[in-house]
């Protein structure tokens, strides 16, 4: 499959000088579902804005849909769907004008556009409120709005920036099966970026991870947590001054690989941890240290994140998943 996005040592730097990406290089396969996994400030948003012709690069090189970003930013517009993170709807407009309104621009109309329009409100389950204001809809069906608006010429290629933040549980299952049924059925290439782990894990098939502008790890959600090398032990300690003294006792038990300090304790990484537990245990027991939530699991993105920066991708994420103790 050729490649639909090529970046090659994209550099973007704001007027103020803020060097928002640095040096990053990818690229996205014809019919991929690929992702960019970050959190606040990593560069997702400069990134998508950049590949999508609406900020200047800096340097690199960058090609979208078979378009060269320098030579023909025009023929890339056409050829890509965006929904950019701030909603791009006009709340004084119900549903359909929108859609209409977005048809318009994209120099369609008729009974193609209006069929389309249709074809749309079914699609993102929104044809009983097509006639009420954009303004009064929730956060969840704005953005069912939104993807509907950004799919409104077929494109081939979509950009989605953080689709479903701030959205509840349910809505957020409804945009990922609209995503995949796009991706799997309409065969349209899509790249994301996320901040949620999750997300990335169910629904890219590649990703990358971005940190601080630069790519921190990328491949295969299950490449990436396989490289941790084994199970995750997370401990939760309430005196934070243990932390550094835990994990090099974790780090001398033998079975273990690896011991992290995170933000709420420490992480230790070990092939086969339900065998060394007990030992765990009686050994921090030993040394006067009771971790207030001990827990085993498989690693996560997170972990990955972790690995390569020391912190956690996402305090609620890291919080749900902290408090689900087994024991102590
Ligand atoms: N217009 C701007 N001028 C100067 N710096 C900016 C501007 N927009 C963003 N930045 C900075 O560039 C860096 C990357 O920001 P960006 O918006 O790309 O991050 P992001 O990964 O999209 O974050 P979020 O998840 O919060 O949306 C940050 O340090 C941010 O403060
Ligand atoms: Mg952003």
């Amino acid at each position: 499959m050729p490649d639909i996005i090529d970046v090659q040592n994209l550099v973007v730097v704001y007027p103020d000088g803020t060097r928002a990406v640095e040096d990053i290089s990818f690229n996205v396969k014809e019919g991929e579902f690929f992702g960019f996994l970050g959190p606040n400030g990593a560069g997702k948003s400069t990134t998508i804005k950049t590949l999508t012709t609406l900020l200047r690069k800096a340097s690199g090189r960058v090609s979208v849909a078979g378009y060269d970003l320098d030579k023909s930013p025009k023929e890339i517009r056409k050829s890509i769907g965006v929904l950019t993170q701030e909603t791009s709807l006009d709340v004084d407009l119900s549903g359909w004008q929108n859609l209409h309104l977005q048809g318009r621009l994209q120099q369609l109309h008729g009974s193609i556009l209006d069929d389309r329009i249709k074809e749309l409100l079914k699609l993102v389950q929104l044809e009983d409120v097509a006639k009420k204001s954009a303004g009064r809809y929730s956060g969840g069906m704005r953005k069912r709005l939104d993807l509907a608006s950004a799919l409104i010429h077929k494109p081939k290629l979509l950009f989605l920036d953080e689709p479903t933040t701030g959205l509840d549980t349910q809505s957020r299952a409804a945009i990922w099966e609209y995503l995949e049924g796009l991706n799997r059925n309409e065969d349209i290439t899509i790249f994301l970026t996320t901040q949620y782990l999750e997300e990335a894990d169910r629904l890219c098939r590649r990703l990358s991870i971005i940190d601080h502008g630069k790519i921190i790890a990328d491949g295969t959600p299950w490449e990436l947590k396989e490289a941790i090398g084994g199970e995750t032990i997370t401990l939760t300690l309430t005196d934070a001054s243990l932390k550094s003294r835990t994990m090099d006792i974790l780090k001398s038990i033998a079975g273990i690989s690896n011991a992290m300090v995170s933000d709420s304790g420490v992480v230790a990484y070990a092939k086969n941890a339900g065998q060394i537990i007990a030992e765990v245990i009686t050994t921090l027991d030993r040394n006067g240290i009771r971790p207030s939530f001990l827990s085993i699991g498989s690693p996560t993105l997170d972990d990955v994140f972790l690995r390569e920066t020391g912190r956690r991708i996402r305090a609620d994420e890291l919080s749900r998943r902290e408090t689900e103790p087994f024991l102590m």
